[in-house]
């Protein structure tokens, strides 16, 4: 690290060299040098080694630890690999302003704190996109030794040397080597070994195991099931040329319409019928006497956490039931619980939760004075590693559900509720609701509660594009429809 009238300029071994960003900003810290005095670099030829300067090791070694959020940490690791240039001057600003600005963590809207959010976003989502689209093929081995897998892949960030343990636990008794123009990794069973960049030359041709791939993915695509923009975001475009598969994509895609239209004539299957809207109040008053729901909030509670009517409630910590009285005027209805909801057993008390009491207090609105419940009453997840990533609930476990929401909305009694997203708005409304041309309205229900759809407060943590405090006054201007019924209580029943 090298002193230039106050100004420090750090030099990284490689746009990956995590290990050496994360020794600097320990030690930047402990040497109280703020952002604006510290300039980043990756080290070329030209520049030399990991710190043009290197400090001595003892001065490290003395760095006091601080401690940063844990979430925070997460991001900055994943951020760290984006192929933004400016990416190690705002983390490292992140992170002074982190320790001097303890409120910054629960500020969701911060713009540092978003834009990191963003680049460690698109770099998982990278990743993730490496561990679904790198296609090993075999290279001719010599008699007697083990056949190499070689696969050729072009990542937009930095993450080989994040992506690979991946591959080594995957594919552990394989030998392989992965190839993209920026670095290359080779597993020998053992150990992982990096090394310089490569061309798509490198990478050897099509084998005859390919071709039995593409008669088996020919086989298996089905065009009714055919849902463009749906697969073009799961494989987007850029992705298709190192994928042999895709050589397929198109024709399948065109002869997708007329394969399934023959589909229609040849099939006989029961079509599945829709639910209308008032058949979950048609549900409730059906049910035999023996399973009568229960008539209070606590015995709901109760018979609530030991529901398995859908699968999601064997996988989840416990049952997340609604917060508030009975009473509130104003009841608002969510998705299904999150990760810290669930480990919690509250409703709205992960990042969803901290931007909605945002909201609330913007508008003046007291939780307390609220019923906050969700539409789905387990977590749904996907396990990737050890973190559990919030999965979307599919409509027959929102449904098999409803008989709890149904029943607390007959407890509880509100006068008017939000849908807070789809899936809330579907639970609510017995159909299918746009939610984006349907927000600030108000909709009625058969037994005419009345509805205000809005977006649900993660889809504003989600947005890439546009303004997002614009977005969030937006938001707070659906919001403010229901605003008459957020301060009224009526007697508890
Ligand atoms: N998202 C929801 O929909 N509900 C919660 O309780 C938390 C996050």
């Amino acid at each position: 690290m090298r002193l230039l009238e106050q100004a420090v300029t750090v030099s990284l071994a490689s746009d990956d060299d995590l290990a050496g960003f994360k020794a600097a900003v320990r030690r930047l810290v402990a040497q109280q040098m703020a952002p604006q005095d510290v300039q980043w670099q990756v080290a070329t030829a030209a520049h030399g080694d990991l710190f043009s300067e290197p400090a001595p090791v003892t001065q490290a070694a003395r760095a006091p630890a601080f401690r940063l959020p844990a979430q925070a940490v997460q991001w900055l690791e994943h951020a760290a690999l984006h192929s933004e240039p400016g990416r190690f001057e705002l983390l490292y600003r992140l992170v002074w302003r982190l320790l001097a600005e303890p409120g910054l963590r629960d500020d969701p809207l911060d713009a540092d704190m978003l834009h990191a959010e963003r680049l460690s976003r698109s770099v998982r989502r990278d990743m993730h996109k490496m561990t679904a689209f790198v296609r090993f093929r075999p290279l001719a081995a010599q008699a007697g030794e083990p056949t190499e897998h070689v696969a050729w892949f072009e990542p937009d960030h930095h993450i080989v040397r994040a992506t690979a343990p991946f591959f080594a636990r995957r594919f552990a008794q394989m030998r392989w080597a992965i190839l993209t123009p920026e670095r290359s990794v080779r597993w020998d069973g053992e150990t992982l070994d990096f090394g310089p960049g490569a061309r798509r030359e490198d990478a050897p041709p099509a084998d005859a195991g390919e071709q039995l791939w593409l008669t088996y993915y020919a086989h298996i695509f089905n065009p009714a099931r055919l849902k463009p923009d749906m697969m073009r975001k799961e494989m987007p475009r850029r992705y298709w040329k190192n994928l042999p598969e895709a050589t397929l994509i198109q024709p399948l895609m065109h002869a997708a319409a007329q394969r399934s239209g023959q589909m229609v004539e040849e099939g006989a299957t029961e079509p599945q019928r829709r639910r209308p809207a008032s058949s979950i109040a048609l549900r409730l008053d059906q049910r035999p006497a023996d399973t009568a729901l229960p008539g209070t909030l606590d015995a709901l509670r109760l018979a609530t956490s030991h529901c398995r009517d859908c699968p999601i409630g064997q996988h989840a910590t416990q049952a997340v039931h609604g917060e508030g009285a009975a009473g509130a005027a104003l009841m608002l209805v969510g998705e299904q619980p999150g990760d810290q909801e669930d480990l919690r057993g509250r409703p709205f008390v992960g990042p969803a939760g901290k931007l909605l009491q945002q909201a609330f207090d913007r508008l003046g609105w007291q939780r307390e004075l609220l019923y906050l419940t969700n539409a789905v009453k387990h977590f749904k997840f996907e396990l990737r590693g050890k973190r559990r990533l919030h999965k979307t609930p599919g409509q027959k476990e929102a449904m098999a559900c409803s008989q709890w929401l149904e029943r607390e909305i007959g407890l509880v009694k509100p006068q008017a509720a939000i849908a807070l997203g789809a899936t809330a708005a579907r639970a609510l409304m017995g159909y299918a609701v746009p939610v984006s041309s349907a927000r600030g309205q108000w909709l009625q229900r058969a037994d005419g509660l009345p509805v205000l759809v809005t977006l649900h407060p993660a889809a504003l943590l989600r947005m890439e594009v546009g303004d997002p405090q614009a977005a969030f006054d937006a938001w707070l201007d659906d919001l403010r429809q229901a605003a008459g019924y957020a301060a009224i209580r009526t007697a508890s029943t």
